[in-house]
């Protein structure tokens, strides 16, 4: 099935750049949030965005027209998924939300409509038997920035069918992505699973007091050659996506090994959630 219409669930972190990604790619897209303030942040995004894109000559105007009409930002649900050829669902990392989320699109969309998640840990099968059609769900799962970074995964569970794994890959590549197929669900997929491992590491040196926040990220960038430290990654991606994504595996496994650090704890209760909230483990005022 070619893909040509795009619904993206959720305007925030991911998902107002992910609407931005396939605009930019000449998918026709409805992006919503039921937060109207989320939305309107989304929509001084896209215009800032196109903006800077055209003064610094990486977009031409006529180009930037193009990539305006082909995205459109409502409050309806409703509006946003009726005539969808895939829905990206980027909201928050709660199952039980997620689950009704998909049996409200389940309803609401054509029956031809792919439902992906975004979810950066729940893998799809938990999501597809709340639907009427679990062999059109999958985890398509892109990274922050989403704009920038190349790579998507995509994640066949034994529900999904060979049709939508390839029309989700099509799409990732129209997308100028390079996405990776996932034979089998597994948690964290594979990129947060190898992030995952520096992380904890790097928050037990920090809780164990072996050397500063900004120190361990020097190392990691200096030693690695990673892009950015494992804590100012912390801040773009969100401590409270951080948090939520321990409980969640907490709640799951029951191993207190899987509890959000002491450190994601007091800063996610202080609302230091990081690069959104102006703090994080740095200061963005
Ligand atoms: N949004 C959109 N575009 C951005 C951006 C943002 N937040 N930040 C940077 N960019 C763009 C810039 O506009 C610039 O574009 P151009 O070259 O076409 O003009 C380009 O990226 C480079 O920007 P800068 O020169 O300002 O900055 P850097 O070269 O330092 O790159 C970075 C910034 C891309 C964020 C880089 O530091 C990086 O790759 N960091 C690692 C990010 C990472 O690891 N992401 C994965 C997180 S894990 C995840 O998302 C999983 C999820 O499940 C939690």
């Amino acid at each position: 099935m070619e893909i040509q219409k795009i619904a993206v669930i959720g305007a925030g972190n991911m998902g107002h750049q992910i609407a931005m990604c396939a605009a930019l790619s000449g998918f026709s897209v409805k992006c919503t949030d039921s937060n109207p303030d989320i939305l309107e942040k989304a929509i001084s995004f896209a215009e800032n965005y196109l903006k800077e894109r055209v003064a610094k000559g990486k977009l031409s105007e006529e180009a930037a027209k193009q990539v305006q009409t082909n995205i459109a930002f409502t409050l309806s649900l409703e509006e946003s998924v009726t005539d969808a050829d895939l829905v990206i669902e980027a909201i928050i990392e709660k199952l039980d939300i997620k689950r009704k989320l998909f049996a409200e699109l389940d309803n609401l969309c054509p029956t031809h409509t792919i439902l992906a998640t975004n979810s950066s840990y729940i893998v799809s099968s938990k999501i597809a038997d709340a639907t009427n059609r679990p062999d059109r769900v999958c985890n398509m799962h892109f990274f922050n920035p989403a704009l920038v970074m190349k790579c998507v995964e995509v994640v066949k569970g034994s529900h999904v069918s060979e049709e939508t794994a390839e029309s989700v890959m099509n799409v990732a590549t129209k997308m100028s992505k390079t996405p990776v197929l996932l034979h089998k669900e597994i948690y964290g997929f594979l990129v947060n699973r190898l992030l995952q491992a520096t992380r904890q590491e790097a928050l037990k040196l920090l809780d164990m007091g072996v050397a500063s926040f900004e120190d361990i990220d020097t190392a990691a960038k200096n030693g690695l050659g990673y892009p950015m430290g494992p804590f100012s990654l912390l801040d773009l991606t969100g401590i409270d996506l951080a948090y939520h994504v321990g409980m969640e595996k907490y709640s799951e496994s029951g191993d207190p090994a899987d509890r959000p650090s002491p450190t994601v704890v007091e800063k996610y209760t202080k609302g230091e959630w990081g690069k959104k909230a102006g703090k994080g483990f740095y200061d963005y005022e």
